[in-house]
C-alpha cells in the first residue's frame, strides 16, 4: 500500500529538540522507598526521543554530502523516527519515503502524511519478520531511485552518538545528589542504550545499567518469536548492531502485556500518560529495585508518551495476565502504590 502526498518543499524550520523535563516518582518497597527519576521525551517537538535521532541521522548525511538539497531520505520506522524524519525533511527541504508496519500506530501514519512524506506499509514477509519486510522496501526503493538516501538508523554511528553526546548528558545533570544508582533503558535498534551507557561508563561509573527487551525480541540475542501484542518501539526483529556487552549490567525481558499493564498503573497513579517502551522501562527499574536493596534512585527514558496507542488508553488488559512472572507481577503491584509526591519515608 502507498500514500503519497505532493512535496511541499522547505516551509519551516529546525525545531529546538531537547531539554526535556525530569520527574521523579516514588515507590515504597517493603524494605525502602526508591525514586524513579522519568526523562519524558514526549516533550520533545514530534513527540518523541526520535527528534533527536532524526536530527543527528540527517546531520550526518549532511556533513558527509550523501545528503544534498533535491535528494529522497528514505527510512524504515515503527512510528516516531518516520514522523520526526517527516517534519525535519519538510523543514529542511527533502522528499521523504517513510517504510511502516501495521502496528505503526495511524496517528504517527497521519502525522507522516500531514508533514507530506510518502508512507509505504509492509505486510510480514513469509518466514520472515516485519522488520526484514520493512528493510526490503527500502532496499527496493534505493534500487528504484538513484536520488533516495537511507538514513539507516540501524547502523549509522549519528544514532547511538546523539543519545551520548546529549540524552545522556542531559539525563545526568539532573540526577540528585550521589546520581543515579541504575539507569533503565528500552531497546529496539539500541541506539539509545549504546548512547546512553557510553556516556554513564565514563562519567558516572558506579551507575548500573538496566537493558530493558521485549520476551520474542532478537535485539540482545533472543530467539524472534511472533508477539501478538507488540507494542510500537519496544523490542525488534533483529540483533542490535550498537549494544555490546559492556553496555549493560543487567537485562530484563518483559511481555508486551507486562510493559502495557505498567503503563495503565502508572497513570492511573501518576497521570504521566507513557509509551510501551517508557512503561517497559520503568515496569524493569522496579523489578531490579526489588531485587537489589542497594538500588534507591533509579532513572528510566521514556521514549513517547501513551497518548497516540489506543490499547494503551482503553484500561482493558492485553493479553494473558496469568502468563506474568511472579517478580513482575509482584513489580507490578509496586507500581499500584507509586505517586509523585514523597509522602512515603524511606
Ligand atoms: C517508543 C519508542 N521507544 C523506544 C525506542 C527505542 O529506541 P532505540 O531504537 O534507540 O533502541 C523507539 C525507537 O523507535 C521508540 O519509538
Amino acid at each position: 500500500m502507498r500514500k503519497r502526498n505532493a512535496f511541499p518543499g522547505p516551509l519551516d524550520e529546525d525545531p529546538v529538540i531537547g531539554g526535556t523535563p525530569v520527574r521523579p516518582v516514588v515507590v515504597p518497597l517493603d524494605d525502602r522507598t526508591v525514586r524513579i527519576w522519568l526523562k519524558l521525551e514526549a516533550e520533545n517537538p514530534f513527540g518523541s526521543i526520535k527528534a533527536r535521532t532524526a536530527a543527528a541521522l540527517l546531520d550526518a548525511l549532511e556533513e558527509s554530502g550523501e545528503l544534498r538539497p533535491g535528494l529522497r531520505v528514505v527510512e524504515s520506522t515503527s512510528g516516531n523516527l518516520g514522523v520526526a524524519l517527516a517534519g525535519l525533511c519538510r523543514a529542511r527541504g527533502y522528499a521523504c519515503t517513510l517504510v511502516v508496519e501495521p502496528s505503526t500506530p495511524k496517528a504517527s501514519v497521519d502525522r507522516m502524511i500531514a508533514y507530506g512524506a510518502e508512507v509505504v506499509t509492509v505486510r510480514e514477509a513469509p518466514g520472515g519478520t516485519t522488520l526484514d519486510a520493512r528493510l526490503a522496501a527500502v532496499r527496493e526503493i534505493l534500487e528504484q531511485d538513484g536520488g533516495a538516501v537511507w538514513t539507516n538508523q540501524y547502523e549509522s554511528p549519528a544514532n547511538p552518538g546523539v543519545h551520548e553526546t546529549h540524552t545522556a548528558a542531559e539525563l545526568v545533570e539532573a540526577a540528585p545528589e550521589g546520581g543515579y544508582d541504575a539507569v533503565a533503558v528500552a531497546v529496539s535498534t539500541g541506539g539509545t542504550l549504546a548512547g546512553v551507557a557510553s556516556f554513564l561508563r565514563r562519567r558516572a561509573p558506579a551507575t548500573r545499567i538496566v537493558a530493558v527487551d521485549a520476551v520474542g525480541s532478537a535485539a540482545m540475542g533472543g530467539t524472534p518469536a511472533h508477539r501478538p501484542h507488540k507494542l510500537a518501539g519496544f523490542g525488534s526483529g533483529r540483533v542490535s548492531r550498537f549494544i555490546e556487552r559492556h553496555h549493560w549490567d543487567d537485562v530484563v525481558r518483559l511481555r508486551d502485556a507486562d510493559a502495557a499493564a505498567a503503563c495503565s498503573r502508572i497513570r492511573e497513579r501518576t497521570g504521566l500518560s507513557l509509551g510501551g517502551s517508557g512503561g517497559a522501562a520503568v515496569l524493569a527499574a522496579v523489578v531490579r529495585a526489588s531485587l537489589d536493596p542497594t538500588l534507591r534512585e533509579l532513572a528510566c527514558l521514556c521514549p513517547d508518551s501513551g497518548d497516540k496507542y489506543p490499547r494503551l488508553n482503553e484500561n482493558v488488559p492485553i493479553g494473558d495476565p496469568a502468563g506474568t512472572d511472579e517478580t513482575v507481577a509482584a513489580a507490578l503491584d509496586l507500581l499500584d502504590r507509586a505517586s509523585t509526591e514523597e509522602t512515603v519515608n524511606a
